[in-house]
């Protein structure tokens, strides 16, 4: 039997704050699609960096629930996104995950589109064809300091107070004077919102992440949105980034959807590798010093973020079944840095792997236990895992929101 909104409804009423989601949230193939409907479909989403895109021509295709998009980069230097689905019969255009092409080309029958959608080339079709209005469907497609976002919603919400912010707080990291050190993809079997649960937390730390405690402290009071619950270390290194004019302090959107902040790391480390040295020689942007910690910035429903010295890691979280979620994450260095010469790929890797690593057989087993008939809701800790509680009260009144109609889309 479906699940219909009202019986969504009811279940999102019937879950006890503070208490992690009854067991449909997580198993409901129903309750995936409505997560995709209203959330997924609705929202901003990260995409990638625009330097994955570097020239004219140059595309990635990325599947977002049912739709398949294209992101492009024009002639004019322009980044603009796409359906990838031919305005003839419907041919998905470009098939490959990412490739260089000076026109869109239909391989079905050759329909060919300008970079910037604009069809330029049907062969043999009949008179009173209007090419004019069989251009590729354009997607909501923005920058924020050097990352894409895309929107599939006919009308997209509000964007400018994220890309302010991110301009603030990683602008200075100039991602667009960095080039792609590597990439990761990994299919973790859990449904996304036990990604997004387990990465709000570091509760589990200790127990599951030997490489990144190193340097990566889990006392969860380290920088707190408030003050006077941040420790003198946190607060000593946000004071120090500031004074040199990198803005750290916690900031959090109205909605709670985004949060910026500069988190110091443990003792003198100044990046996420086994001796907590830096992992690449040249320093990224105008950062001016290596110990400038790691700027951390998520955006629900499908991003987090670090942004150090060094490095810039971003991840991107793609749910593809409810209880299958593709995660990638991409290493971005100084475009001048050299590997083998100004850092090893290993070394600069090899935390975040593991981590990466450590978090998917965590979520799978979350996700396993989860499917027990015998699984009950289970209590958050208020002191460890208020994260994990920020982040299922957004999704529960966003959800909660679009179910409930209304044209809420302005105040977004
Ligand atoms: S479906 Fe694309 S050219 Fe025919
Ligand atoms: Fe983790």
């Amino acid at each position: 039997m479906m699940l219909s909104d009202t019986d969504v409804l009811s279940l999102l009423m019937a879950r006890k704050p503070g208490y992690s989601l009854p067991q449909a949230f997580y198993t409901d193939p129903d309750l995936f699609q409505a997560d995709m409907h209203n959330i997924y479909y609705r929202d901003w989403l990260m995409t990638i960096a625009t330097v994955e895109i570097p020239k004219t021509g140059n595309y990635v295709t990325l599947q977002i629930g049912a739709y398949s998009i294209i992101i492009v980069r024009g002639a004019d230097g322009a980044i603009r996104s796409f359906h990838n689905s031919c305005r003839h019969r419907g041919s998905r255009i470009c098939s490959a995950a990412k490739g260089s092409s000076p026109k869109l080309v239909c391989p079905y029958h050759q329909w060919t589109y300008e970079l910037d959608g604009r069809l330029l080339y049907a062969r043999e079709m009949d008179a009173g064809f209007k090419p004019a209005e069989h251009g590729l469907k354009p997607v909501h497609c923005r920058e924020a300091a050097g990352m894409v976002f895309v929107c599939l919603a006919a009308e997209a919400p509000e964007f400018d107070s994220m890309r302010l912010q991110a301009e603030r707080y990683f602008g200075p990291h100039r991602l667009d004077q960095t080039r792609v050190a590597f990439q990761s993809t990994i299919v973790e079997k859990g449904n996304w919102k036990l990604v997004l649960e387990n990465n709000r937390e570091c509760y589990h730390c200790s127990g599951s992440h030997p490489a990144l405690c190193r340097t990566f402290s889990d006392d969860p009071d380290l920088v707190g949105g408030d003050d006077s619950i941040g420790s003198p270390a946190g607060a000593a290194h946000i004071a120090r980034c500031e004074a040199a004019g990198l803005p750290s302090k916690y900031v959090i959107a109205p909605s709670e959807q985004w949060r910026f902040v500069r988190i110091p790391f443990i003792g003198d480390a100044v990046s996420y590798t086994m001796d907590g040295k830096a992992a690449v020689k040249k320093r990224v942007g105008t950062v001016p010093f290596d110990n400038a910690g790691s700027c951390l910035f998520f955006h629900y429903p499908n991003t987090w973020n670090h942004f150090l010295s060094d490095q810039a890691l971003i991840f991107r979280v793609m749910p593809i079944s409810a209880t299958e979620t593709e995660v990638t994450t991409t290493w971005l260095v100084n475009k001048d840095a050299v590997e083998g010469v100004d850092y090893d790929l290993k070394r600069l890797t090899e935390v975040w792997l593991d981590t990466n690593d450590e978090d998917r057989r965590i979520v799978e087993e979350n996700q396993i236990g989860i499917l027990s008939p015998a699984y009950e809701p289970g209590p958050y800790s208020q002191h460890q895992e208020s994260g994990v509680i920020q982040f299922v009260d957004w999704y529960a009144a966003t959800l909660q929101r679009r179910l409930t109609g209304g044209n809420q889309l302005a105040a977004e």
